[in-house]
């Protein structure tokens, strides 16, 4: 299972061991505000996000966005500057990315730090807080989708998220340095405007110490990956209602700068304290990708006809060559569905239709009834162009209610959303990608191949960093030829969309 994610994250370790000198021990994520203690790390090398294959890249002010590996206390630790937000729109696979990597480089001890807003009525800005356990309120779980079998089990356990041992060690050297330290629940909420006065009174009501917009998907899917984890909250803040304080980001990351000096010599010392537990056994089985099944490239290919003049004969012989050639599919135009279903019927190529093509920039409605017209007529799978002049004005609520009314209308059928590449920066890439795939988009795909460029190997590897693992990317515009198909495979296309597919399987 998943045995692409393997590979992914084999390749994200193998540059990162190519940098380091030695397996490092423990991995710690540090929250904002609470960068410096990364400047008592000894030997420093710093790795950016942007240089490591398959990360992404932190946006959010205060985080730096870098690994920094090196001795704290004489440990080995690897330590995240800057860690991926679900508020900044990425999907939680790529949130949770990192703490795979760490896994597979075999680290198995873990601390998560990060600033939270106070609801328990005895905290005051300033204070620790050891995570003894928490309330997910993000409205998902990161270990939705296929499971990572290498990674762990389908249906882990959760009864101890937070290692009662590392409790204890942090409990004792708070203690010993003079630096109190509360215990409790932690809740996460997705941010990122801060909670209601109300939303407050409920989560106390429910049991929550403390409130925070990160930490919990990291921590289940470590607990998933039996990495033994400690999570050190500092209040920064009275939550919401609490006073008569407005809540401001700068306020959090003054509070916290405001106590990095007991911050940092707290996590130093209980790192300094990890060696005097025993050790656990745990397995050390490497996490290996299996090899994959090569596959044939027939079966990526979407074998096109968009033109507007495609006459009924040339239909025919784009059925036909699919046919003989055992393509996935053919993609038309959604007038000429029904005699592409008529030819194909019984044979392994289905029809995919496009909708609101090329522009996108037909209404929602008639998209989704466009999408259920060429269901009726025989079509398989939907190619729709998202709706670029609403992204480009960051109305994404429009966005989003345009996919998902042709992914209802299309429903059990799968939908691609085509985001036209060559119109968007990079930011609106990033925000098409991950909107399509909350939507319930089955696949994006870079072009419709009426616009100014096609797909490029750079952006087929970003949409599938975006997307991970659950979400198809198909590559399409420009690809005429076997290597073209090839470059964009191994950049992580899951299907080709061209209209010289024939040329593309003949042999070399
Ligand atoms: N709410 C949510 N997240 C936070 C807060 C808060 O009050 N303070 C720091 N992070």
């Amino acid at each position: 299972m998943k045995s692409n994610l393997v590979s992914q994250l084999n390749e994200s370790a193998e540059y990162i061991k190519g940098k380091i000198s030695d397996k490092p021990d423990i991995a710690i994520v540090l929250g904002s505000g609470l960068g410096s203690l990364a400047d008592l790390i000894e030997n420093q090398v710093r790795i950016p996000y942007n240089d490591i294959p398959s990360f992404a890249r932190s946006t959010v002010e205060g985080h730096a966005g870098e690994l920094i590996y090196g001795e704290l206390n004489k440990k080995k630790v690897l330590c995240m500057k800057g860690r991926f937000h679900y508020y900044e729109g990425y999907p939680f696979d790529v949130v949770t990315y990192p703490l795979k990597v760490f896994r597979v480089l075999g680290i198995r001890k873990l601390i998560l730090t990060n600033a939270v807003g106070g609801i328990n009525l005895e905290y005051k800005a300033g204070d620790f807080m050891i995570i003894r356990d928490h309330l997910n309120m993000m409205g998902s779980n990161p270990l939705i989708g296929g499971n990572c079998d290498e990674l762990g089990p389908r249906f882990p356990d959760m009864s101890e998220i937070y290692s009662s041992r590392l409790r204890e060690l942090a409990k004792h050297t708070g203690q010993k340095l003079g630096v109190e330290l509360k215990e409790g629940v932690y809740v996460a909420l997705t941010g990122p405007s801060y909670e209601t006065p109300s939303e407050i009174k409920m989560l106390r009501m429910l049991g929550a110490d403390a409130v925070g917009m990160s930490t919990a998907p990291e921590a289940v899917v470590a607990s998933h990956m039996e990495m033994e984890t400690l999570a050190i909250s500092c209040v920064t803040n009275a939550a919401a209602g609490i006073d008569d304080q407005k809540l401001s980001h700068d306020e959090v990351t003054a509070v916290a700068d405001r106590v990095k000096n007991d911050f940092t010599r707290l996590i130093s010392h209980i790192v300094d304290q990890f060696d005097t537990l025993p050790e656990k056994t745990m397995s050390e089985k490497p996490i290996e990708a299996k090899p994959e099944r090569t596959k044939n490239m027939a079966d990526y290919l979407d074998h096109t006809l968009l033109k507007p003049e495609a006459t009924d004969a040339e239909i025919e012989k784009l059925c036909k060559e699919a046919t003989e050639h055992g393509f996935r599919t053919v993609c038309l135009n959604s007038a000429n569905i029904a005699l592409a279903a008529k030819l194909l019927e019984n044979q392994k190529p289905e029809p995919i239709a496009v909708v609101g093509f090329p522009l996108g920039a037909a209404t929602t409605s008639s998209k989704a009834f466009e999408t259920k017209e060429a269901i009726k007529s025989g079509a398989r799978e939907i190619d729709m162009v998202i709706n670029i002049g609403a992204l480009k004005a960051k109305d994404y609520r429009k966005v989003m209610l345009d996919v998902q009314a042709v992914v209802d209308a299309a429903r059990p059928y799968p939908v691609k959303v085509i985001i036209e590449t060559s119109s968007l920066n990079e930011d609106e890439k990033i925000v098409a990608c991950a909107l399509s795939k909350s939507a319930g988009a089955a696949y994006v795909k870079t072009s419709t191949g009426f616009a100014d460029g096609g797909a490029t190997t750079e952006d087929v590897a970003l949409m599938k960093r975006i997307v991970g693992d659950d979400v198809g990317v198909k590559a399409s515009g420009g690809i005429r030829t076997t290597d073209d198909a090839e470059k964009m495979i191994a950049a992580g296309a899951t299907r080709i969309g061209a209209s010289a597919s024939v040329e593309i399987v003949k042999k070399k």
